[in-house]
């Protein structure tokens, strides 16, 4: 399949969004990651409800939401009311992974969990066949701009080989330090699916970096 590329919003200019979701818009870009924190389970805090359903409104490419949260399962159907396509959790802030999924699923968008980089990927053997994507982190979550942590290859192939044994439909999304570099090693690995914040939002040519990623 063709490398899905979903931009991070989080590098975005805020003082003015608009241009950058017209150039969004415009663009090859498959999705737009969106990415909620609660300086809890992160130490840092984005951007919520207001500029998710503003932007839903107005970006024509389907929204992939990262929730660094704790309790993400309060937010299922807020999270659904905006529109977005995909709602991703993350496994170490789900107690009840099985159940949030499932909710996820009964309120119409399909489900992604999310690893940290330090959370081995068979701790997702019992969750593998309900859920749509699983997110690997590639950088401690929080920050953009950080550099990617080079075991996430490791980790891409051992997923893509459990999920491929396994017969699962489930996508590999990867998120942080994601770039002209390292995005080839990563789709070699298995991946699927490319976020990508400083790497495009910070370029002169947003829209080039976001055709080059798509053509690999
Ligand atoms: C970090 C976020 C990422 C971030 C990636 O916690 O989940 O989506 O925007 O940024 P880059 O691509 O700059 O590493
Ligand atoms: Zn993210």
């Amino acid at each position: 399949m063709k490398t899905i590329v979903s931009p991070s919003l989080l590098s975005a200019n805020f003082i003015d969004l608009k241009s950058d979701i017209d150039m969004i818009n415009r663009s090859e870009a498959d999705w737009l990651h969106m990415d909620i924190m609660d300086g809890v389970f992160v130490p840092n805090i984005s951007f919520g409800f207001p500029i998710l359903e503003a932007v839903g409104k107005y970006c024509n490419k389907p929204m992939d939401v990262h929730f660094m949260i704790i309790h993400p399962e309060n937010y299922i159907d807020q999270t659904a009311q905006t529109g977005a396509m995909m709602m991703n959790v993350h496994y170490e802030a789900c107690t009840h992974l099985h159940r949030t999924i499932q909710q996820i699923h009964d309120s119409g968008m399909q489900a992604g969990v999310t690893l940290n980089p330090s959370t081995p990927v068979c701790m997702l053997e019992d969750i593998l066949e309900d859920v749509d994507m699983v997110l690997l982190m590639s950088v401690n979550p929080g920050f953009g701009g950080q550099a990617f942590i080079e075991h996430t290859i490791l980790k891409t192939r051992q997923l893509r080989q459990m999920i491929d044994s396994n017969n699962c439909k489930a996508l590999i999304e990867i998120d942080g330090g994601v770039n002209s570099k390292t995005a080839p090693r990563l789709i070699e690995a298995g991946a699927n699916v490319m976020v990508s914040g400083s790497y495009i939002f910070k370029a002169e040519h947003p829209e080039e970096k976001i055709h080059e990623l798509k053509l690999l």
